[in-house]
């Protein structure tokens, strides 16, 4: 039987009067990678935002290890093992590396594990640990999104959500970033991907959604969905390459 880690059903969201995602249900299952792809606008940050508890959905239904999360304040999604990586990445750029890393640490179930989780964020990303006195605002693009993503593991998650982590970065982080989620998912940890990369991201994805103007539009294995005519058209087409 399949082995439903997070469930969302049915849900709609608003910002005032303006609908951003509408019925939409997925789930994601223990260990797996699913990717939500689409194209700008489509409600994949929200979708991401409502899970995490900041933007709540009007309706609809979401389950974390069968209990509901739906009401949750942000900080009790972490602390039961949701951690989110923001589009933008979010880091407290006067902060150093070390001190945005502690941070993360912050749910009081990964509060005592703060000194391996340390080890493992810098076993993980050793640019991080030759740079660790430094500004966070100091570091380029590809090391801040590897910080944003360190922080979030210090919490100890059972799901990490990542929210278009290639965003802008070179052809070498692109790699290293994709190379990183395959690691952590071999070490046993759920990941919700967003992205615009959707040639990479289904790739890499056991299980997919695309999302079009708020509605779930197709899902099926990543590769049953690169290999489908309609997404390679609107997705993956010349038209996309560039962007
Ligand atoms: N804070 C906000 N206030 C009002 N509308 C928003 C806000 N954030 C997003 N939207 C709108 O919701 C829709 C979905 O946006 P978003 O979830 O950011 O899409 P994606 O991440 O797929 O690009 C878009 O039409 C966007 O303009
Ligand atoms: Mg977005």
């Amino acid at each position: 039987m399949e082995n439903h880690l997070l469930e969302v059903k049915g849900i709609d969201v608003l910002y005032g009067d303006v609908q951003a995602v509408w019925d939409v249900s997925i789930h994601v299952e223990e260990e797996k990678i699913v990717a939500l792809v689409g194209a700008n606008g489509a409600g994949k940050t929200t979708l991401l935002k409502t899970i995490s508890g900041i933007t709540p959905a009007k309706k609809g239904e979401i389950l974390f290890q069968g209990n509901s999360i739906a009401k949750l304040k942000p900080q009790e999604v972490v602390d039961i093992g949701i951690s989110h990586v923001p589009e933008g990445r979010r880091l407290f750029s006067s902060l150093t590396v070390l001190e945005n890393l502690k941070l993360g640490a912050y749910p009081s179930r990964a509060r005592p594990l703060m000194a391996n989780s340390l080890e493992r964020a810098f076993s993980l990303f050793p640019l991080l640990k030759n740079r660790k006195d430094q500004k966070a605002g100091s570091l380029s693009g590809g090391e801040q999104q590897m910080l944003a993503i360190g922080r979030a593991l210090m919490a100890h998650p059972v799901l990490l959500m990542l929210d278009e982590p290639s965003l802008g970065l070179s052809p070498i982080f692109v790699r290293t970033i994709f190379e990183l989620i395959s690691t952590l998912n071999a070490q046993k940890i759920t990941i919700l991907l967003v992205e615009q990369n959707i040639n990479q991201a289904l790739k890499i994805a056991h299980q997919a959604y695309v999302l079009k103007t708020g509605k779930i539009a197709m899902n099926g294995s990543g590769d049953e969905l690169l290999a489908d005519p309609e997404v390679q058209r609107a997705y993956i087409g010349k038209r996309w390459s560039k962007s």
